[in-house]
């Protein structure tokens, strides 16, 4: 059974009452696309059946390298970009304590992420510390040439084996890449890595239910098991039915493209709780780089609140007039903290006192949304009952099959990412990677030019 719930009560003015019923029919056939794997890029339809298909044999097998990473290490670096480390770090970050890497009773190893930028400083900076910690490495990637995690690893493993010597070293280094192919593939066979596969019909931005996400989320300490089960659970709802009454992805999916092609062109995904950021994170890549092809596609963006409303705040109130929101809300948190009473009140604030912060924050939420809306915001809320496992593995689904079928609903393929290449190639032509003699030469004349 479903936990989350949409509500798009004040998206409603904004969309009109005919457009979403004749977006109906619309919309089913994009989910028969899907389920019936006909549509655009249904090679890669491998994540609709993560849920089910992932057997207990694998689930095992992480728990067990992860507790064995639990004992050996203090810090586990996670190595990958885009798809191959946002799951991980929006999950990791979701159900952890922010204050974790200060606190002396922590348990688990603290996950640290490396080759998600290629900044000197930052990887210069981490070798140092691992000077100082016992520590394991985690290297994803898919198609293992991406040009970030391969220079990170080339840092790190250098380090590692320095540290521990070639044997241990390639005990500690756990292997996340296609089953066959890539210069990763062959590296861990030659090596000798403990190895996960990354299924073939599975793209990097789906693939957090895939070791990708479950191995880093395991050592953090986290039940990989309810978090299936949350996939599993908004499986069942999504697959059903196309009918917005039964399925929330239809219902999203439908409402944000009704907005979009109504001149709503930016979608901005709010939290309230910062630990929610790199959910954020994920989202945005998920639906970035999906959805934004062909000169088509809602610009995803993201804030958390009430920190942004004091700095993105007054844009969404009053700029331009091309946003829409969409709430994840959080209705119980995990902890209780209730504000004090004080006897001389110079804060003025014992008007609140006595409630609990959360509280407070969620009136500050249903606040925020009746100003947006009278701002001319349309505000699609997202409810999850806590920030749990099981509850993430719903939104994480409910996010994919929404995606998917916004995709098609777009017309585009949401499944490549072929606009990633064009960075790369002028990289590699700036680097002087052979074969690229020719780009080389014009666009050194063009940063000539503009120089
Ligand atoms: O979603 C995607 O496919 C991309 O964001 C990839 O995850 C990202 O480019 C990293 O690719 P790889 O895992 O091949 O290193």
């Amino acid at each position: 059974m479903s936990q989350l719930n949409i509500e798009i009560e004040n998206a409603k003015s904004f969309i009109g009452d005919k457009f979403l019923p004749s977006f109906r029919e619309e919309l089913s056939n994009y989910h028969r696309m899907l389920v019936d794997k006909t549509g655009k890029g249904n090679d890669f339809l491998g994540w609709i059946d993560l849920p089910v298909a992932t057997d207990a044999d694998l689930i095992n097998r992480i728990n067990e390298d992860a507790s064995w990473i639990q004992a050996v290490a203090e810090v586990f670096v996670v190595i990958g970009i885009g798809g191959s480390y946002l799951g991980s770090r929006a999950v990791i970050e979701a159900l952890g304590n922010p204050f974790q890497s200060l606190l002396n009773r922590r348990v688990h190893p603290l996950i640290i992420f490396a080759g998600e930028n290629l900044s000197e400083d930052y990887h210069a900076n981490l070798l140092e510390l691992l000077d100082h910690k016992n520590y394991a490495v985690a290297v994803i990637s898919k198609s293992g040439t991406t040009t970030e995690p391969a220079v990170a690893f080339r840092l790190i493993k250098q380090h590692l084996e320095n540290k521990y010597g070639k044997e241990e070293a390639s005990k500690r280094i756990f292997a996340i890449t296609d089953e066959r192919r890539g210069a990763l593939k062959n590296l861990a066979d030659s090596e000798g890595y403990v190895s996960y596969v990354i299924p073939n019909d599975v793209g990097g931005r789906y693939s957090v239910l895939t070791p990708v996400g479950l191995l880093p989320i395991a050592v953090a300490g986290f039940d990989i098991q309810a978090l299936m089960d949350g996939a599993r659970q908004m499986r069942e709802v999504a697959l059903h039915s196309s009918d917005y009454e039964q399925n929330p992805c239809a219902l999203y999916a439908a409402v944000r493209n009704i907005l979009y092609r109504n001149g709503k062109f930016i979608e901005i995904l709010v939290a309230y709780e910062p630990n929610l950021l790199y959910f954020i994170e994920w989202w945005k890549q998920l639906y970035g780089e999906s959805e934004g092809k062909e000169n088509k596609g809602i610009f995803p963006a993201g804030v958390t609140f009430t920190s942004d409303l004091h700095s993105m705040g007054q844009y969404i109130q009053e700029g331009t007039r091309t946003l829409f929101e969409t709430v994840i809300s959080v209705e119980q948190p995990a902890r209780t903290l209730q504000i004090p009473d004080d006897s001389e009140n110079l804060d003025g604030l014992n008007f609140i006192s006595g409630k609990r912060l959360s509280e407070v924050n969620r009136m500050a939420e249903f606040g925020t949304m009746l100003a947006h809306v009278d701002g001319g915001v349309p505000n699609i809320r997202i409810s999850i009952p806590a920030i749990n496992e099981n509850a993430l593995g719903q939104l994480i689904y409910f996010f994919e099959f929404s995606c998917a079928l916004s995709g098609y609903a777009l017309g585009i393929n949401p499944f490549d990412q072929p606009g990633v290449e064009a960075y790369k190639k002028n990289m590699f032509a700036l680097l002087g990677k052979p074969g690229y003699q020719k780009e080389t030469e014009a666009l050194l004349k063009r940063l000539n030019q503009s120089g």
